[in-house]
């Protein structure tokens, strides 16, 4: 087939993760995907930063929002970040002019995704997120595709690297907070602004793109009861510990037989025995209960360079085959509000 033409915005972390695995995947990418895939344009905010990947060759704008109009482009991967401003602006952009969109984006797909759902419909064309959720984990297959056929009642998870690395090293070292933040910042695993990390959003975001996945609608993000772990400290570890515990950042959304829907990330006492408790460093576990299927757990990195970029790559090979689906994999639906934190269970 034809080859398939990518234009990427952001050539950070997960963008020059994804040149990499591309060049250095290409023969396996081509067999998977029928047709051979080449990057052809890309945009960041330095031109001369030096990104570890050759860049000659490719055409370079300097405003990320070209891309969608530049003819040689056939899909727009949006790996810059953020809710608001260029990313936004270009996702837009590239679904209104009927252009495919494969993003990494959480903030946005967790703010805007019904909005941007609807006009990816409108324009006949797709949204694609895969590592929006847990990194490399395929954790929007395993909810829309392998569960498609259950009745879900509980998604979630440990959704955050950055998080659980900074609980795992104080637990095992008892070094500082600030310390470890700045490692797992080396690593790439942090967001720009790693207080989204560490006052939980970044799990919110994630517990939210489940949630409205797995109960067919798109869950209202302003609902969702958030908690970080700035507050967690050494001796709280040290306390669950002696109890038997450890400390995650958890993230639980059911739904009841009304439809009504329970949302909430915040740190946990788990019992240490528990498979969850021992998911620890850069890993994340996706934990799902349907009625049919059980209980599920898949634990894998959540965050850096190489599992996101397999995540954003497997999409664009979704796109090259023909084989994505429509955001929700059915048509729109209205958003839903979270039930108030009062009622809660466990
Ligand atoms: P980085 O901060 O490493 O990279 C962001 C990139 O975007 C940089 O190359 C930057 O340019 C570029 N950029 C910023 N503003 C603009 C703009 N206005 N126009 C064009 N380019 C711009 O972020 P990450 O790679 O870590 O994250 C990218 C996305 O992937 C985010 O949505 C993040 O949430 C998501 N993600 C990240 C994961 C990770 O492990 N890091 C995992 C899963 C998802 P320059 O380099 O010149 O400054
Ligand atoms: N900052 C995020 C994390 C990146 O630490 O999990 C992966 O989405």
């Amino acid at each position: 087939g034809q080859t398939l033409h990518l234009g990427i915005a952001g050539l950070g972390t997960v963008g020059a993760g994804v040149v990499r695995l591309l060049r250095e995947n290409a023969e396996a990418i081509t067999a998977r995907a029928g047709r051979r895939i080449e990057v052809v344009a890309v945009s960041a905010r330095d031109r001369n930063r030096d990104r570890g990947v050759d860049l000659s060759g490719l055409t370079w704008h300097d405003n990320a929002i070209d891309l969608a109009a530049d003819p040689k482009v056939d899909v727009v991967l949006e790996l810059i970040g953020g809710a608001e401003g260029s990313a936004r602006a270009l996702v837009e952009k590239a679904l209104s002019a009927g252009k495919p969109v494969v993003t990494a984006n959480k903030a946005l797909l967790a703010i805007h995704g019904a909005a941007l759902a609807t006009l990816a419909g409108e324009n006949n064309t797709s949204l694609l997120f895969e590592a929006s959720v847990a990194g490399g984990i395929p954790a929007i297959k395993l909810v829309r595709e392998g569960l498609a056929a259950d009745h879900l009642l509980r998604v979630g998870g440990i959704l955050n690297g950055t998080c659980n690395y900074i609980l795992t090293a104080m637990r095992e070292t008892g070094r500082d907070f600030d310390d470890i933040l700045a490692e797992a910042q080396a690593l790439g695993y942090a967001e720009a602004d790693p207080t989204t990390d560490v006052d939980g959003w970044d799990a919110a975001h994630k517990l939210a793109i489940l949630a409205g996945l797995a109960f067919g609608r798109p869950v209202r993000f302003d609902s969702l009861h958030v908690e970080g772990i700035r507050n967690i400290a050494a001796c709280d570890q040290a306390f669950a510990r002696e109890m038997g515990y450890r400390i995650k950042l958890l993230g639980s959304a059911r739904s009841d037989d009304a439809g009504q829907i329970e949302a909430s990330m915040r740190p946990c006492m788990v019992p240490q025995s528990a498979p969850i408790a021992n998911v620890d460093g850069v890993f994340n576990a996706v934990l799902t209960e349907g009625r049919f299927s059980g209980p599920m757990l898949i634990e894998g990195r959540g965050a850096g360079a190489g599992p996101t970029a397999s995540a954003v790559v497997a999409d664009v090979i979704d796109l090259a085959r023909g084989t994505a689906l429509p955001v929700w994999g059915m048509a729109p639906q209205p958003e839903i509000a979270c039930a108030p934190r009062e009622s809660l269970r466990g």
